[in-house]
Parts: structure tokens; C-alpha cells; sequence
């Protein structure tokens, strides 16, 4: 397995629409195989294709937390079918954007339907992180990070933390 470069915040692949995966073979696999060892690498809970400079719509994501057993979950062209009326507010933090974090409101539930790590078509009730987790990552797909639900103040001013973090983390 290949560790992956990440992709981060201002880079414009952010924020561009990515394609739909016309076919889940080997090469794809290999593809989610190497996502899951990049993010297991950085200590994300999450990871999009386009955060590694891949406009493709495939995520993967694992909550189960450190030490714990590694419960992968593998998404390719996911799609949200349902989303609760209920809201939830969660703190959230991205690969993309380095040592920041912030609340964010969004559906408390979700239904989402995609192709597993087979090609298989699939159907998910997510709720709690799970629910947050794939949102923030279906959001990327769609050329939208966190910090883009956030109010034009509270996001003008994690992006001065962003920018204060590279200083002291300077060629990291
Ligand atoms: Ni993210």
C-alpha cells in the first residue's frame, strides 16, 4: 500500500464537482486500499478522493477510534436519499485543513446509498458520527469543506488560525 499525498485548503481541486466511478475493479480497490492507509496514516476518521487530487466521487471512512478494532468503510458514488428534519451540531476538523476545528450544524440522520468495496449497491441509515463523518465527506465530492457551513466571520477566522498553524508547522 501507497501512502498518498493530501490535498489542502486553498488548492481550487477542493472545490471542484468530482466525477461519478463508472466501474469498481482491482485498479479502484487498490485506489480505496491506498485512501484507507493514507488516512489511517494521518489519524483522519475520514477521507475523499479529491483530498488526495482525485476528482472522483469514492470516500472512505472509519470511526471506530484509536485503539479500537478498524472498521473501514469503502463508498464509492455515494449519494444522500434521505436526510432527517432533525438537526444536530458537531465539532468537525478536516485532513485538508490542518489543526483546526469547528461546530457545524447539519442533518441528525442520513440515508445514503452507494457501491461497496464489491460494486455492490448498498443502502445505510447513518446516524450520530457516522452521519457527520459521511456528510463532511459526501461534501467533498461536491467541492464543499467544513468550513464552508460556517458563518463568514467564524470561517475568516479559523483560516487566520490556518494560516497561523502553517507559520509554526512550517514545511509540514
Ligand atoms: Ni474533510
Amino acid at each position: 500500500m501507497t501512502k498518498l499525498k493530501l490535498y489542502e485548503y486553498p488548492h481550487p481541486i477542493l472545490k471542484k464537482k468530482a466525477e461519478k466511478v463508472v466501474e469498481v475493479n482491482d485498479d479502484l480497490r487498490k485506489l480505496l486500499d491506498d485512501m484507507l492507509e493514507t488516512m489511517y496514516a494521518s489519524n483522519g476518521c475520514g477521507l475523499a478522493a479529491p483530498q488526495i487530487g482525485l476528482s472522483k466521487r469514492i470516500v472512505v471512512i472509519d470511526i471506530a477510534g484509536e485503539g479500537k478494532e478498524p472498521n473501514p468503510l469503502y463508498m464509492v458514488n455515494p449519494e444522500i436519499i434521505w436526510s432527517s428534519e432533525e438537526k444536530e451540531i458537531s465539532e468537525e476538523g478536516c485532513l485538508s485543513v490542518p489543526g483546526q476545528r469547528a461546530e457545524v450544524e447539519r442533518p441528525a440522520v442520513v440515508r445514503i446509498r452507494y457501491l461497496d468495496y464489491d460494486g455492490k449497491e448498498q443502502e445505510m441509515l447513518a446516524e450520530e458520527f457516522l452521519a457527520v463523518a459521511a456528510q463532511h465527506e459526501i461534501d467533498h465530492l461536491d467541492g464543499v469543506l467544513y468550513i464552508d457551513h460556517l458563518s463568514r466571520l467564524k470561517r475568516q477566522m479559523l483560516l487566520k488560525k490556518l494560516e497561523k498553524y502553517r507559520k509554526e508547522h512550517n514545511g509540514k
